[in-house]
Formats: C-alpha cells, sequence, structure tokens
C-alpha cells in the first residue's frame, strides 16, 4: 500500500542507500519487479506456506526492500509475482526506527463492526488514490519471519494497510471496493499507460 503523498499522514519519501538493514546484508537482499496493474497476476489466490523457512524469509525481506525502496508502507507477494501467502507492512514512517512486520498466512481473527474510510493507494496502481470503507478495527493471526504464531490488534493506517495486503492474497486490488465507474476508470488509465510505455520501448 501506499499513501497519497499529497495527504498530511503521508510519509516523507526517503531514497535508500546506507540503511542499518543494507548495509548489514549487501549482497543477500534484491530488489523485485513490482506487478503494475491491470495483469492476472495480481488476480492469483495465494497458497499457503508450509512453514517460515529460509527460502521465505529471503522473500519477506526482498519485499521489505522492494517496499522500502519504492516507498511504500506495504506490499503483498502477488506484486512480485509470488504465489505464496506472504505480506510485507511498515507504517512507521521513520527510516531511522523501521518497525517491519512480516506475515505468513494472515488470517483474520476479528473484526470490528465499527467501519472508516480512509484513503488508500497502491503499488500495483501508481499514482492512483480512492478512498475505501473497511473495518476500523482487525485482529490478525499470522507466522513470522521464525515461524512462530503471532496475533496483533491493529487500528488506524495499520488496520487499513493489512488488510489492503491481505485483500492481495486473494486477488483483491483496492479499486474491487469502490464503484465500478470509477475503477474502470483508473484500470483502463493505467492500460494506457503502459500500452505506451512498451510501445516506446518496441
Ligand atoms: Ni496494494
Amino acid at each position: 500500500m501506499v499513501p497519497n503523498p499529497l495527504d498530511g499522514e503521508a510519509p516523507t519519501p526517503y531514497l535508500l542507500g546506507g540503511t542499518v538493514e543494507t548495509t548489514r546484508n549487501p549482497t543477500i537482499m534484491a530488489l523485485l519487479p513490482i506487478i503494475v496493474a491491470p495483469d492476472p497476476r495480481l488476480k492469483v489466490k495465494t497458497e499457503p506456506v508450509e512453514a517460515v523457512d529460509d527460502d521465505v524469509r529471503k522473500l519477506m525481506d526482498d519485499m521489505l526492500e522492494t517496499m522500502y525502496d519504492a516507498p511504500g508502507i506495504g506490499l503483498a507477494a502477488p506484486q512480485v509475482g509470488d504465489s505464496r501467502s506472504v505480506i510485507v507492512v511498515d507504517v512507521s514512517r521513520d527510516k531511522e526506527d523501521r518497525q517491519p512486520i512480516r506475515m505468513a498466512n494472515p488470517e483474520l481473527a476479528w473484526e470490528s463492526e465499527e467501519e472508516g474510510v480512509h484513503e488508500e493507494g497502491c503499488l500495483s496502481l501508481p499514482d492512483q488514490f480512492a478512498e475505501v470503507v473497511r473495518p476500523e478495527q482487525v485482529r490478525v493471526r499470522y507466522l513470522d519471519e521464525n515461524n512462530e504464531p503471532q496475533e496483533i490488534e491493529a487500528d488506524g493506517i495499520l488496520a487499513t494497510c493489512v488488510q489492503h495486503e491481505m485483500d492481495h492474497l486473494k486477488g483483491t486490488l483496492f479499486v474491487d471496493h469502490i464503484s465500478s465507474l470509477k475503477r474502470n476508470m483508473i484500470l483502463r488509465k493505467l492500460a494506457k499507460i503502459k500500452k505506451q510505455s512498451q510501445k516506446k520501448s518496441a
């Protein structure tokens, strides 16, 4: 997920390089290409991981690196062409004090009756934003990077972001929550941009 940079709540975009994580592991992490809608790979339903092993941990770390670089505050595996049930989130907005959350097989344990409206954007729908209605608080169970079961209760931007990323695991984009008129407008715009850039590179 990505907040609207024109919105007061948005994090300051920052460039990567010389961060604690990259200096610690200069060769291990990799930036992954982010798939842009419309694309059938964004519509796949993901498979749960059997266990969080080194391979899944590597995916989580690469996804985080890709997300920070973009920059965004959440990323789901289908956005980088992987059909495992993995998401990463960091809504801390402070590169000095990062608070990454790595989740495998996230499952909704509870959602509040109270709903909230928040503006959402997505790294797979660049520069497109819309207001989406979702439960204001959620509780989510998942496996962390050590294969330990965890449960978090989230509200505010974290609740929005986790729900947005969990949607990706079912092939659902934030535009699937808005009117078909607005959704088609956004998707047509993105398809046109894609076509133009393909023509340019051909
Ligand atoms: Ni997204």
